[in-house]
């Protein structure tokens, strides 16, 4: 087992889990505003997903480079997509602002 701490919450999961079932599972607010309507339910083309992650995830894969290439998102951004990461170790999540979460307020953080 690893832990999440996320949104004032210490959830654990199955090592290689997915970050967004998870958090999902777990009833924590990974998508901003209407974002939680419309996104593509993980298929990782929105990017409304976005979070930072501080810990062991997996390897940023082909369509998730993609998709944080191309605006709100950019190249050179520090965010990962819930839906496209496997949680290996403890981490910690935080949440910014904007429709993708690509802003630069926090909207929530691990605690
Ligand atoms: S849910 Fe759409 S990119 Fe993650």
């Amino acid at each position: 087992m690893v832990c999440i701490q996320v949104q004032g919450k210490t959830i654990t999961c199955d090592r290689g889990e997915n970050l967004r079932q998870v958090l999902l599972k777990n009833d924590i607010d990974l998508y901003n505003g209407q974002a939680s309507v419309i996104n593509c339910r993980g298929i990782g083309t929105c990017g409304t997903c976005a979070v930072e992650i501080f810990g062991e995830v997996s390897q940023l894969q082909w369509r998730e480079k993609a998709r944080l290439s191309i605006p709100p998102h950019s190249p050179q951004t520090t965010r990962r997509l819930a839906c496209q990461v496997k949680v290996l170790g403890d981490i910690k999540v935080k949440k910014y602002d904007g429709f993708w979460g690509q802003g630069s307020q926090t909207v929530w953080t691990e605690s």
